[in-house]
């Protein structure tokens, strides 16, 4: 029997969905725990008595239909999401239940707009891709940051990472979706993604204090260029990475992340730094905190909240700043996110 408290959880056992299921105790939930290696599962089970596990894969959805038996909603934090993605959504449809996903992969987040809006605004559903530090939190900035304007000229996001230690998750995700572009790199200009071999500029970007200036590379593109434009009329979309995790990203020894404190989160801080323009006007706001794996945790969970007890905007496929009430999303995260809001700025 389910009860509308479970929450299914697949890739359950994962670094990010680890941080979700614990997430999702903490604030009342039950979470099914979801994944395609029993083994794992039961491991899970170990550091969770009392939770049941399922094992399902993506090549069978009918084991997709018995895990989703009874949850009342699901996260899927298993990625490559190219993979992932369409199946759950087809499972999340089939079985009646809002679907939220953590994908920072590009071509996959187009593919889950491109590919459900249509059924999933037929069936009155609600299917969040993007709901995580990349693609999520950067779109409640960006529309935190718009106020009262209904469209910009521009919109830049600046990601001020201490340092970016990479799970396997990430580096898989990130070599399917080169796969997909062909080698080729990605930029969301004049209100579309355009495919490019053009290298990437450093420059510096001036970060609020106490991080301040820092070396950055421009059009180090994330998936904030679909889930920003999707609601919002704004040509340009840039984001932007500081150098020293866009090394650690790429660098052959790359490491994972080991936590350092009780939480499980690791050393890294972040600040995500949003401008954007309309005409001669500016409008900033900017989030930090610890860890970008473990934010995205209270980043989903919030949104299935959200969705649960009717504080959405909207059906479909729809993006964080589309779907939710930003700046009360952001001011509901304080104890895990700081804000900076110039005054200047009216949120
Ligand atoms: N948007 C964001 O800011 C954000 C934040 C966090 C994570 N992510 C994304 O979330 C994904 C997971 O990240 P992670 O840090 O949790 O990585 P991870 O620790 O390596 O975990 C990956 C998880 O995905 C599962 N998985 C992979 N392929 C699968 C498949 N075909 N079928 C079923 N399960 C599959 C793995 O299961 P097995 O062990 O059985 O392979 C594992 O549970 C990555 O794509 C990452 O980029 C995005």
């Amino acid at each position: 029997m389910g009860s509308s408290r479970n929450v299914a959880v697949f890739g359950a056992y994962g670094h990010t969905g680890r941080f979700v299921v614990a997430e999702l105790c903490e604030r009342g939930y039950v979470p099914l725990l979801l994944g395609r290696d029993q083994d794992k599962l039961l491991a899970l089970v170990e550091a969770h008595p009392g939770l049941e596990a399922r094992q399902a894969s993506v090549d069978d959805p009918a084991s997709l239909d018995r895990a989703l038996n009874g949850a009342t909603a699901v996260i899927n934090c298993a990625g490559p999401f190219a993979t992932t993605a369409a199946p759950l959504v087809e499972a999340a449809l089939r079985a009646g239940i809002p679907y939220v996903d953590v994908a920072a992969e590009i071509e996959a987040n187009v593919d889950t707009f491109a590919h459900f809006a249509e059924r999933a605004r037929a069936a009155g559903t609600v299917v969040v891709p993007a709901m995580a530090f990349y693609g999520g939190l950067g779109d409640l900035l960006v529309t935190t940051a718009m106020g009262d304007w209904t469209a910009a000229d521009e919109a830049h996001i600046a990601y001020g990472l201490s340092s970016w230690h990479p799970t396997a998750g990430t580096l898989a995700a990130g070599a399917v979706s080169g796969q997909r572009r062909g080698g080729r790199r990605v930029r969301y200009t004049g209100g579309r993604l355009e495919y490019h071999d053009d290298a990437l500029p450093t420059l510096e970007w001036p970060f609020p204090a106490p991080l301040g200036p820092q070396s950055v590379i421009g059009e180090f593109t994330m998936a904030d260029v679909v889930t920003v434009p999707s609601h919002v009329a704004v040509p340009e979309v840039r984001t932007y990475m500081t150098a020293k995790a866009a090394e650690d990203l790429s660098a052959p020894d790359a490491s994972a992340p080991t936590a350092v404190d009780e939480r499980g989160r690791s050393a890294q801080t972040f600040v995500v730094d949003v401008l954007v323009r309309s005409g001669g006007t500016e409008r900033r706001v900017s989030a930090a905190g610890q860890d970008i794996y473990a934010i995205s945790a209270p980043l989903a969970v919030e949104a299935v909240d959200r969705i649960l007890t009717g504080r959405t905007r909207t059906t479909g496929v729809a993006s964080a700043g589309a779907i939710f009430d930003a700046p009360d999303f952001l001011r509901a995260l304080s104890s895990h996110l700081s804000l900076h809001v110039p005054l200047d700025t009216r949120v």
